[in-house]
């Protein structure tokens, strides 16, 4: 059987690399990015230039959305003129190019304010004392999004607008809140016990959502390793898209 063909757009940032060395043997992989990159199949263009992208649209059976700007403490000016305008080209990309999956990179600053409550407050610190990690009620996408700032006010925008092209055009869209995706791969600060996302499970999420069956239409997924004290839900991506990380943050500790 062929290929599938898929096109990552930012694909010569971090998580490009990363998924493209990893699935480059499974998928037909190209990209889109502002800047080149090795060894990927690479447009330049800027996401927010519609003409300019729409032909590395053509013909893909899956598009995985990373272009952004992404420091969380992005400006409202980064979002406003770089993000929202490149996620929305993705959609509406992919919808002009009839393609029939979207799995767009949201990420965990879409409801991080949770962050700021106890008990997620303690244990991003560190602080497990009193805590069980077995027992912890964890943040669900079911929960309201409580962006913690511009970048993610500007995911929760990504989320709604493949909502938005789900219900109304049919296309199956899938959003990981990405947790933390770094070089090293592994916790390099307290918070990241709970918060990292190793490449190999990154690998997996990604693949899970460019092969999740046509009958998922739309759904929101955590994306964080099995981490002993993650205070973010992955039961509903096991449940949805078959989701089963790997790895612990405590095999760091
Ligand atoms: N790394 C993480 O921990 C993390 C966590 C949550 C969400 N995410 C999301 O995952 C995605 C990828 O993150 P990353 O860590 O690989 O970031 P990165 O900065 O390494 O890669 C982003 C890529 O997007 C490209 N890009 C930005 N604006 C563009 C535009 N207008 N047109 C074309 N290309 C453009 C950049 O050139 C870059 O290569 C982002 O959407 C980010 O918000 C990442």
């Amino acid at each position: 059987m062929a290929k599938k063909k898929v096109l990552i757009t930012g694909s010569s940032g971090l998580i490009g690399g990363i998924v493209h060395r990893g699935l480059a043997d499974k998928y037909d992989i190209s990209g889109v990015d502002i800047r080149p990159a090795d060894g990927i199949t690479t447009r330049i263009a800027d996401m927010r230039d519609l003409d300019a992208i729409q032909p590395a649209f053509e013909g893909v059976d899956a598009v995985v959305d990373l272009a952004a700007i992404v420091q969380q403490d992005s400006t409202w000016d980064d979002v406003y003129t770089n993000n929202l305008p490149a996620t929305y080209n993705t959609f509406e990309a992919a919808r002009r190019a009839g393609v029939k999956r979207v799995v767009f990179a949201s990420s965990n600053h879409a409801a991080g304010m949770w962050e700021f409550d106890p008990p997620y407050k303690h244990i991003v610190v560190g602080e497990y004392e009193g805590l069980d990690s077995k027992t912890l009620r964890r943040v669900t996408v079911d929960m309201p999004v409580r962006p913690d700032g511009p970048y993610g006010i500007g995911k929760t925008f990504g989320e709604a607008t493949g909502r938005h092209y789900s219900d109304q055009y049919g296309i199956s869209v899938l959003c990981m809140r990405i947790g933390t995706v770094n070089p090293e791969g592994r916790p390099t600060t307290v918070r990241q016990f709970a918060t990292i996302l190793t490449h190999p499970d990154l690998v997996h999420l990604v693949d899970r959502c460019i092969s999740a069956p046509d009958s998922v239409r739309f759904g929101i997924v955590y994306g964080i390793s099995n981490n002993t004290w993650r205070f973010w839900d992955i039961e509903g991506a096991r449940k949805l898209i078959g989701y089963e990380p790997q790895d612990d943050g405590e095999q760091w500790r």
